[in-house]
């Protein structure tokens, strides 16, 4: 970027406000933006005319209106592919870590209050034969049943639109969310935040889990309506929880801290020097393209 562009960079990694990004952005013809920078509506109206493409550092790009984007001819491009593996490998772990107590066992060693070894001792369920739920069967879903068969689960899946049957290598398709949900011993979400979305794990969709069911989530914490899961971890109707995302992050709901049930990261699916780096290029492959006359790789559509 520092070769190819004059880049106003942000060194110290700090959200910037929505006016401060309005500020930067004069003079700019394009932003690069991540997660936490909110172009809405509001500030894509306020963006100076210089720029023409924002180019997210993310696969999401819930936090952009798209929409308001195309109507001021602003294009928008994402980073798609290039952090599928990092984050299935998260999702793993959130699933072993989550069945298995692996934050409590973990806890106990700092705390230095591990007392022995014991028969009924950080006892945790297992993970091997059992029915993994997938919803979103798009490129992390898949990522995540490729693995987990590894584990040798069955795997259930709720999509849009079925996969060919190369892709679903055996996985049972569930035209709708309701059958899913019955099946599904772990169910870990892997679906965009869009209106349609946002708090489909809500009481109602947990209440047709089997007792006991592990949930995961390293897509987005607005799937999600957090009185509903801790309630439902709170009664053990929901097993555990393993989250990687969350509501309002960094301040997320504190009951999720205190719950003995839950394994919890800090939005860190994509954290890996490999993935980040593969992002920013993605990123700048887009900007390059666009710059050149061409279409972006990765175009985000409303
Ligand atoms: C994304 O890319 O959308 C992740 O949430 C952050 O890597």
């Amino acid at each position: 970027m520092q070769r190819d562009y004059q880049p106003d960079l942000n060194g110290s990694d700090e959200i910037y406000g929505q006016e401060e990004l309005i500020e930067r952005a004069k003079g700019a013809d394009a932003l690069l933006v991540t997660v936490t920078d909110i172009i809405n509506r509001d500030v894509i109206a306020r963006l100076p005319g210089s720029i023409r493409m924002i180019a997210t550092f993310s696969v999401g790009y819930d936090q952009i209106d798209a929409a308001a984007a195309l109507e001021r001819k602003i294009a928008v491009s994402n980073t798609p592919g290039v952090l599928t593996n990092a984050t299935a490998d998260i999702a793993i772990l959130l699933l072993l870590g989550a069945a298995r107590g692996a934050g409590n066992g973990e806890h106990a060693i700092r705390q230095n209050t591990w007392q022995n070894w014991a028969p009924t001792g950080f006892l945790g369920r297992d993970v091997t034969g059992k029915r993994l739920g997938i919803l979103g069967m798009g490129r992390i879903g898949q990522a995540l049943a490729k693995r987990a068969r590894g584990f040798d689960m069955e795997i259930h899946y709720h999509n849009r639109r079925r996969l060919p049957a190369q892709e679903e290598a055996g996985a049972h398709y569930h035209d709708n969310l309701k059958s899913l949900l019955p099946n599904c011993d772990f169910l870990s979400v892997h679906a965009a935040s869009t209106p349609q979305t946002r708090g489909i794990i809500n009481s109602e969709t947990l209440q047709e889990l089997p007792p006991g069911a592990i949930f995961v989530n390293t897509a987005r914490g607005d799937l999600v309506n957090d009185d509903a899961l801790i309630t439902a971890l709170q009664s053990g109707h929901v097993g555990a929880a393993g989250l990687d995302v969350f509501n309002n992050e960094p301040d997320l709901d504190p009951r999720y801290r205190t719950l003995p049930n839950t394994f919890l990261l800090p939005h860190l699916g994509s954290a890996t020097l490999e993935t980040r780096n593969a992002m920013g290029f993605c990123a700048l492959d887009n900007l390059d393209a666009f710059f050149a006359g061409k279409p972006p790789p990765n175009p985000v559509t409303p």
